[in-house]
């Protein structure tokens, strides 16, 4: 992909995207951030409001209009606007499905139309459902689980069919349980590491869904950053149009999670070592499981990893200290 290439990122106010945002400026190119603020935040991208190569629409996916104008003149997206949270959508499935079907096929369509080089987006684990093979290979899923789990199973389907129907290259991500700087620890449907890490600076007790002894393959931000570039700028056409595992490929507990964060976290403060962990009941809709294959992306994509958890996990923790206390 040649510099100063004009890339689109849905969803830029969020975690991810706001991270992918930043490092495309850093790189030199131009970005157009599409987001109507529903869980993103403005303080996440204002330190690009003054930079003439960032551009900022504030719209909604569920609206045609908006992917439209902010489609326009765009040579690459990074689709990452949805709603997130396996709970929020059971409470809310029909909002979930809007945003993440009805708002991707929005874009879809918008990237179609405006002849867009590559669609990459933000697809899930959560594919997997139910399936009970470890490690996770792209080709073996089971049933959905959740809504969100059918919505982002679908994002996989459109986005084959739009590159089998109009030529539309395609490539889609599946995270596996992305966590760093600027993810969201407050609300109803934070994530587990930014929530813990918030309680136990608060000195108040993480409860940890059932034993403690589901594990997941927790992916540090850069990682995702790094899959991200190599699926816009990846001239092998064997890669282009299918889906990979973004992670590192290894599994944690959420007792060990807790431990390290108790252990990073006492060096800032050494009292939170004493805070108690409790436990609550097993969380509907959670897998026992979860651990990538990367075997693919480094095999297509030449992905190597530079993060491993607990790496990624002091990087995490020495933000959040600075940042929230
Ligand atoms: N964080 C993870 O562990 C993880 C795992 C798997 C998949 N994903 C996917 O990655 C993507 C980014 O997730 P995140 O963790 O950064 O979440 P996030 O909530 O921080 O970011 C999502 C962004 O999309 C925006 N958005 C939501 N609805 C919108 C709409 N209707 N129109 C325009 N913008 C809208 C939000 O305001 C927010 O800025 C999502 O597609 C999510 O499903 C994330």
């Amino acid at each position: 992909m040649e510099k100063k290439s004009i890339v689109l990122v849905t969803g830029g106010a969020g975690f991810i995207g706001s991270n992918l945002c930043e490092f495309l400026l850093d790189e030199g190119y131009q970005v157009v951030c599409l987001d109507n603020f529903s869980t993103g935040k403005p303080e996440n991208i204002q330190q690009h409001f003054t930079n003439p190569s960032f551009r900022l629409v504030v719209g909604d996916i569920r609206n045609p209009e908006d992917c439209r104008k902010a489609v326009e003149g765009v040579d690459y997206v990074l689709h990452e606007a949805a709603l997130g949270s396996v709970p929020r959508s059971i409470k809310d499935p029909v909002t979930t499905n809007a945003v993440n079907i009805s708002g991707f096929l929005n874009m879809l369509v918008a990237a179609r139309d405006a002849g867009v080089k590559r669609f990459v987006y933000a697809a899930s684990s959560s594919t997997y459902g139910d399936s009970a093979s470890l490690p996770k290979v792209e080709e073996v899923i089971g049933k959905p689980l959740s809504p969100y789990a059918v919505t982002k199973y679908v994002n996989e389907l459109y986005a084959d069919v739009f590159s089998k129907t109009y030529g539309i290259e395609c490539i889609g991500l599946r995270y596996f349980n992305v966590f760093g700087r600027r993810q969201d620890p407050n609300g109803a449907y934070a994530a587990v590491i930014p929530l813990f890490v918030k309680q136990l600076i608060d000195h108040q007790s993480p409860v940890i869904n059932g034993d403690g002894e589901y594990s997941r393959d927790f992916t540090y931000i850069e990682n995702v950053i790094l899959m991200n570039k190599l699926a816009l700028t990846t001239q092998n056409k064997e890669a282009v149009n299918t889906v990979y595992n973004t992670a590192f490929g290894e599994r944690t507990t959420l007792n060990q999670l807790v431990g390290y964060l108790q252990e990073y976290l006492s060096e800032f403060d050494p009292e939170i070592a004493k805070v108690e962990i409790k436990h609550g009941p097993n969380r509907l809709g959670d897998i026992p499981h979860s651990l990538a294959s990367i075997d693919k992306a480094k095999r297509l994509l030449g992905y190597q990893p530079s993060f491993n958890m607990r790496d990624g996990l002091k990087e995490a923790v020495r933000w959040y200290w600075q940042n929230l206390k």
